[in-house]
């Protein structure tokens, strides 16, 4: 291929911008053109494009955001909307297209690929919920932002020995929550994977405070319930007071941590590399610290590895 383009799609992530200069960069590198598609899959059916240079991704490795902007676009789920975005591709002399995002943005890409236009996926979202990769770019600057809120709260927790519900993203995975609950210490961790018993947590809460201690943190995933909803419960049925913080769309944003800045920079190259090679139709992903191209099929039929041990050991540390 001569020609690509890029487009960032669906909630942002910390890193993206990091992806968007490997995609450019290692394709000029190879002597090829890339075009930047602009918020989304709605910027593609309208013609959002422009093409990118070597100069238009400097400085922005250290962003968060994305530079191209995203978008939800409910339009691109229908097969209007996407023979739309191939009219224009071609139109534009774009033969393959590299799509940076999450569960619905590969939705996109698959779809494309089937009417035998070649997309590859880089996995760009802080829910680290794409089967086949161990990491998606922006999990790591997400939780290291939760964890940074969970110690300014648990100080605040400390001197007024209250009890916090911390609300935190995921969409349907814990994996956010999980990894926070661990990194953070906190005493109980919900997530949607496991189904949980409000009079256990009570019981936990209850034994700690037997112990002398006087404050807590549960973390709770919003594929769960609401951190308000959790309030209510254990309010209701156990008679226990807590305060709540929703972080909300601060997880999204920041400065990548390197380590995301790193994955992005080889995901963003490799999907280049599949173009290159007439290889589309794959989601890039890193498994067991290589990184890897698999098919996307594997994406929808698989199921989001969700790390049974590390939880175990979240519970087991909590006691
Ligand atoms: O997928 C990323 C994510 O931040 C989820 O964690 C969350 O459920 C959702 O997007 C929020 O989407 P929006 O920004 O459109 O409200």
């Amino acid at each position: 291929m001569k020609k690509i383009g890029v487009l960032t799609s669906g909630g942002d992530s910390p890193g993206m911008n990091a992806a968007v200069r490997a995609v450019v960069r290692k394709a000029i590198y190879h002597d090829m053109q890339v075009a930047g598609i602009f918020h989304g899959y709605q910027g593609l059916m309208e013609g959002n494009i422009k093409e990118l240079e070597l100069g238009d991704v400097g400085d922005i490795i250290q962003r968060g955001g994305t530079k191209l902007y995203s978008a939800r676009c409910l339009e691109f789920k229908e097969k209007e909307g996407q023979l739309k975005g191939i009219e224009q591709l071609k139109k534009q002399g774009i033969e393959g297209l590299v799509v940076i995002g999450g569960d619905g943005s590969y939705r996109g890409a698959l779809a494309l690929t089937n009417l035998g236009y070649p997309c590859v996926g880089v996995p760009g979202t802080i829910d680290n919920d794409i089967s086949g990769t161990d990491y998606t770019i922006g999990f790591d600057t997400a939780l290291n932002t939760v964890i940074d809120s969970i110690d300014k709260i648990r100080d605040t927790a400390t001197s007024h020995d209250r009890s916090f519900i911390i609300e935190v993203m995921g969409r349907d995975a814990g994996d956010l929550a999980l990894w926070a609950g661990l990194a953070g210490g906190a005493e109980t961790v919900l997530v949607p994977e496991d189904p949980f018993d409000i009079q256990e947590i009570a019981g936990r809460l209850k034994r700690g405070r037997l112990r002398g201690k006087k404050h807590s943190i549960i973390i709770v995933a919003e594929g769960v319930m609401s951190g308000q909803e959790l309030q209510q419960k254990l309010l209701q049925e156990a008679d226990i007071e807590t305060h709540v913080s929703v972080l909300g769309h601060i997880q999204r944003g920041g400065s990548p941590t390197a380590r995301d800045r790193v994955l992005a920079s080889q995901m963003g190259a490799k999907a280049v590399e599949l173009l290159r090679t007439n290889q589309g139709g794959k989601a890039v992903g890193i498994r067991n610290r290589e990184i890897v191209a698999y098919d996307f099929n594997e994406v929808f039929e698989g199921v989001h590895h969700f790390d049974e041990e590390m939880y175990k050991l979240s519970k087991e540390l909590s006691i």
